[in-house]
């Protein structure tokens, strides 16, 4: 049986960044997320008994960085269904992939339920998370419904993601400013390891409990400014633990701190947004729908941005007619 999946990328607020258990991947903290209504992948599995190995094709290369990764993940699927038959795979991204706009999220989340459809599996969404977590951390907030909270659980059966709000919840705007076209040096696995050497680690775990629970309620009260305090604070704590783990990992470029003080410029002068980033050097800047437009216009006329995408708070991933093959 073939089965199709669109699944959207997703901006944490409250970062995963270190984990517990490599294997499991099981995180070091909870995190929560909004999906991302324009950053997403498709893909379409079929398993078929005349394959004699995987076939693979994404973004139309045969050459994929990641085949062994998806590989194992079709393995896990495997297992589950107890069964031996190679798959066809296709995947698309809507966006660039190894600059740090999360195609590891909506990759891992579109390609657990697909191939879990496609071998007529009937997973709970709970399990999905929990199945989806294994390949990418973040992939398993891709697959509830907007607003997400991944809890670090302690094991492989209670570290799962669940909807807080559904995306019609709160219509705030994520515009992702594109500042640089080269890859990452320091893939976020890799990155991962080296978190928990960081001097700053522990105290940043020991904090962590409170902030989500202050997080969990400006985000109930819709209170932006003090919502988007906190996630501006935890995306720079993020990098503080990056800039400081052995070895060092520096994701900017230079347009990146320009845009950052830019966006405190913005502020300054009364335009409320606040900015995100994860591994890698191209913003998200958030603000309510009030002030879209004129956002918008303004991030338009910087001559540091090459591009822009807006996202406004999605679905996760849903099963669609659309095969690729
Ligand atoms: O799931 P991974 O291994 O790609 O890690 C994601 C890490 C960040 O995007 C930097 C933060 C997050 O919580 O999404």
């Amino acid at each position: 049986m073939k089965a199709t999946v669109i699944a959207p990328s997703n901006i944490a607020f409250i970062k995963y960044w270190g984990k517990r258990d490599e294997k499991l991947r099981l995180p070091a903290n909870g995190s929560i997320s909004m999906n991302l209504s324009n950053l997403t992948t498709i893909t379409t599995v079929e398993f078929n008994s005349k394959l004699h190995q995987d076939d693979i094709i994404v973004d139309g290369l045969k050459e994929v960085k990641q085949v062994e990764r998806i590989i194992e993940h079709l393995n896990r699927v495997r297992k589950l269904a107890k069964t031996k038959v190679y798959a066809k795979v296709f995947s698309e991204n809507n966006f660039p992939q190894s600059t740090g706009l999360s195609s590891s999220a909506s990759g891992f989340a579109a390609l657990t339920l697909a191939a879990v459809s496609a071998l007529g599996l009937k997973l709970s969404e709970k399990e999905l998370t929990i199945l989806s977590r294994q390949a990418s951390g973040s992939a398993c907030r891709s697959i509830p419904d907007g607003f997400v909270e991944w809890l670090a659980g302690t094991d492989n059966s209670d570290s799962y993601a669940h909807s807080l709000y559904p995306p019609e919840f709160w219509d705030i705007v994520d515009i992702v400013a594109i500042v640089g076209n080269v890859k990452k040096t320091v893939a976020t696995t890799q990155g991962q390891k080296y978190a928990l050497t960081s001097p700053f680690f522990e105290t940043r775990l020991k904090n962590l409990p409170e902030r989500i629970s202050e997080f969990k309620k400006f985000l109930k009260e819709k209170n932006f400014s003090k919502f988007g305090g906190i996630i501006e604070r935890e995306a720079l704590e993020m990098h503080a633990i990056i800039l400081t783990s052995v070895p060092p990992v520096l994701y900017w470029l230079p347009e990146t701190v320009l845009l950052m003080l830019q966006v405190r410029k913005w502020r300054n002068q009364g335009l409320e947004v606040y900015f995100s980033i994860n591994t890698g050097h191209d913003l998200h800047l958030l603000c309510q729908e009030k002030h879209k437009d004129t956002l918008f216009k303004l991030i338009k006329k910087l001559d540091i941005v090459q591009n822009v995408i807006i996202n406004k708070p999605a679905i996760g991933a849903r099963l669609t007619n659309q095969h690729l093959f």
